[in-house]
């Protein structure tokens, strides 16, 4: 814990304008607080942002991501493909339906998953017996079902290898879900992040390129998938059901109209938000280029246009981070440990019977990945104090 009541500069700050504020008022001031006009407009400005057909606004990239679950049939003991190198949430969607993770270890430049080893895992899946064990997890797996989908995550803000990824998910008749909950604006071979798999999920928490609050989105070509997933969200209405008939099994995932009305306007500013945070990261890659034992995040320039949504700095090996990380929070600036590895935590380890050393660079990358302030609304001076304390405590 810190000594600082408040902090230098914060871990991260949304970017609010009098639009967003007057824009959330007029909704207060209208009888619909939930599914009214500004969920159909956010939707449709966000199908078009990306070029989708299709825009279903959640509740969380959770419940976005957790619906694509559901959509892609997934079922109990079957088996998807996927990273242990993310945000927690990309596994407990599998686990909310008692899917198994079959996880695989990520590029240590990108921290994305290995379309290689996603192959290698499918190929053996698909054969079965010893070949197919050696990619299950220890435990928690005695009896799996087939193998039904790849959920892929772009870490950090930079889309995975989709066109590997497409490669494995078509020689095996497999989903392809992107979680895209941290790559709203990012490209891949110039195509937008969301629209790279079957199914992508984004995510609106505050510290995103932009925000509702809280909030997620998915966007798809599918209009069977878009329409079940509509209706999962309300309490498993159909279509045509009324508003006590419920065709499915659903939930409330549902975005309301003051959150849709924020994300609005936020995403008819998402080319400023996002030159905003491009800045910043510019900033600190300049300062942090001149910091021994210190390197900043690193791109795949051929295939990714970034969009910055978190800035890892990575320690060269020989560098104690958590260290390095608690003289920094002493000192006033917030930081984060980024991603501690999913198949680590306490009831992943119980369930599973993982292991440390199951996944080397994903652990290795989360021993030495140290999330720092970031925000488009940060300002040069502000880096500037993260980058000279920084200096200072890896000394
Ligand atoms: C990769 C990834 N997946 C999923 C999520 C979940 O989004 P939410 O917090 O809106 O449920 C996040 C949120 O940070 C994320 O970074």
């Amino acid at each position: 814990m810190t000594d600082h009541n408040t902090p230098l500069v914060p871990m991260s700050s949304p970017d609010i304008t009098d639009d967003e504020r007057q824009a959330v008022m007029e909704v207060l001031n209208t009888p619909n607080l939930s599914m009214g006009p500004r969920i159909d407009e956010f939707e449709k400005a966000m199908a078009d942002y990306v070029g989708a057909k299709h825009a279903v606004g959640v509740n969380s990239g959770t419940a976005g991501l957790h619906l694509c679950v559901k959509a892609a049939g997934i079922a109990p003991g079957d088996l998807v493909i996927t990273t242990p190198f993310s945000f927690i949430a990309s596994t407990n969607v599998l686990l909310y339906e008692n899917a198994i993770p079959v996880f695989v270890d990520v590029d240590p430049k990108t921290g994305n998953i290995r379309p290689d080893l996603v192959a290698r895992a499918a190929d053996d899946l698909a054969a079965g017996g010893s070949a197919a064990r050696q990619w299950l997890p220890r435990k928690g797996a005695d009896t799996f079902g087939p193998l039904k989908a790849i959920l892929a995550v772009d870490v950090f803000g930079q889309p995975a290898d989709y066109d590997a990824l497409r490669e494995v998910a078509d020689r095996h008749h497999l989903v392809l879900i992107e979680d895209s909950c941290e790559s709203l604006g990012a490209r891949y071979k110039d195509r937008p992040a969301g629209t790279l798999g079957d199914y992508g999920v984004f995510a609106f928490y505050p510290n995103k390129q932009i925000t509702t609050g809280e909030g997620g989105l998915v966007v798809t070509n599918d209009s069977l998938a878009q329409r079940y997933m509509r209706g999962l969200r309300s309490q498993g209405r159909a279509p045509g059901d009324t508003w006590l008939q419920h065709t499915y099994l659903g939930y409330n995932y549902r975005l309301d109209e003051m959150s849709a009305a924020l994300g609005l306007v936020q995403i008819g500013r998402i080319e400023e938000l996002l030159q905003k945070r491009q800045q910043v990261a510019d900033w600190y890659n300049e300062r942090l280029s001149e910091i021994p034992g210190v390197q900043p995040p690193q791109l795949v320039a051929e295939t990714t246009r970034v969009s910055w949504f978190v800035y890892v700095a990575r320690f060269e090996p020989g560098h104690d981070r958590d260290a390095i990380a608690r003289r920094l929070d002493a000192r006033g600036i917030p930081v984060r440990p980024y991603f501690l590895p999913i198949h680590l935590q306490p009831y992943m380890i119980e369930r599973f019977g993982f292991k440390v050393g199951d996944f080397p660079v994903t652990e290795d990358l989360g021993n030495r990945g140290l999330a720092l302030p970031f925000s488009g609304m940060m300002t040069e001076a502000q880096v500037d104090i993260v980058c000279r304390a920084l200096r200072e405590c890896i000394q």
